[in-house]
């Protein structure tokens, strides 16, 4: 039998498009689907100025193949040299929509990130005073914390305490992986959100590194053990307001993930609405997959929800995807989840 639902035309709260021929290629597969994105700054050299972020959206529009409406919501990529001054022009402009934080070391691309919070609290002062989200690549880099618990020292050893010192700023915790993520952004009150991905709706640990590793599994902050993806499940099908969809698709060519220092990132922005409508309807939630994927996140970010509409369809065959886009810059494999999927976006 087949089943289907309408739910107002998703956005994506955490994106990685990259630049030139990467761009080119996977724009389409977002743009498919998607109405907006906060687009990721962790280009090289990174989005650092209100300027290089207009040039970057004035890229992106570039690359958009005619007919497809959408609109990237620009960041700016948090230095210790950053200027509050431009951060706050950039955000009244409304060019930008969020400043993000990567820890330097944390993460592809992130030598330029910030190594002592103290130095950037000008700009996160002026963030909290114009209501500018911080969006957060929450994992600390210290050699000696394991990095399966990267995460949770983040928040109980930075998080926490840059929210006490400066409780009016707007914090998204991105991509959470863990039950203790899950929890603390319940407990934030108003001014905190989390993005979860889909990827980290479906594996665990075990996926990347039981029976060989799989390259096309890993991503930071990496998968956890079994009980916290449950919780990422419990929490992104709730329909709390605090958790939103950010999906961290992050393409890299397959020559730079199967290899013998493989890049960080999972590429789904080609099938996630279908994963997700997969996903919740297994946890009997599929009421709840307009909140996440369309409703949560614009009412974090202060912005309408979106008007059209997308269908979910479930049909009676398994759907296939492609299983690579083939770009410019080399094939990118398409994020599988490892079992038969019945839902497909309908036009
Ligand atoms: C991202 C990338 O490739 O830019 N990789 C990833 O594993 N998610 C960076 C990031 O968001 O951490
Ligand atoms: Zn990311």
């Amino acid at each position: 039998m087949t089943q289907e639902i309408l739910i107002r035309r998703p956005d994506d709260w955490h994106l990685h498009l990259r630049d030139g021929a990467m761009l080119q290629g996977i724009l389409p597969e977002t743009a498919r689907h998607f109405a907006r994105a906060i687009i990721m700054p962790n280009l090289v050299p990174p989005v650092v100025t209100g300027e290089q972020a207009a040039a970057y959206r004035d890229r992106i529009l570039a690359a958009l193949p005619k007919g497809m409406t959408f609109t990237p919501l620009m960041t700016l990529y948090l230095t210790e040299g950053t200027d509050p001054a431009d951060v706050a022009a950039a955000a009244e402009s409304g060019l930008v929509k969020a400043v993000k934080l990567y820890p330097a070391g944390a993460t592809t691309n992130s030598h330029s990130g910030v190594r002592d919070l103290d130095k950037v609290m000008p700009v996160l002062e002026k963030m909290a005073e114009i209501g500018l989200p911080l969006c957060t690549h929450g994992e600390v880099t210290t050699a000696e914390v394991d990095i399966f618990d990267r995460e949770a020292v983040f928040i109980d050893t930075v998080l926490d305490p840059l929210r006490c010192r400066l409780p009016e700023l707007r914090v998204v915790m991105e991509h959470i992986t863990t039950e203790e993520g899950a929890t603390y952004a319940a407990e934030g009150g108003p001014n905190l959100g989390a993005t979860i991905t889909t990827h980290h709706l479906i594996i665990n640990r075990n996926h990347i590194l039981v029976g060989g590793i799989k390259p096309h599994y890993y991503c930071l902050p990496v998968a956890k053990r079994e009980k916290h993806r449950l919780a990422l499940r419990r929490a992104a099908t709730s329909g709390k307001s605090c958790y939103f969809l950010g999906t961290d698709s992050a393409p890299h060519v397959d020559a730079l993930k199967e290899h013998a220092c493989g890049c960080a990132g999972c590429f789904t922005a080609t099938n996630t609405m279908a994963l997700l409508a997969h996903v919740f309807e297994e946890d009997s939630a599929l009421d709840k997959l307009e909140a996440f994927a369309s409703l949560n996140g614009p009412a974090f970010y202060g912005l309408p929800v979106n008007d059209e509409k997308i269908r979910l369809v479930k049909h009676e065959l398994a759907q296939t995807f492609p299983e690579k886009i083939i770009t410019e810059a080399g094939p990118v494999t398409v994020f599988n989840p490892g079992y038969p999927v019945h839902w497909a976006v309908e036009a």
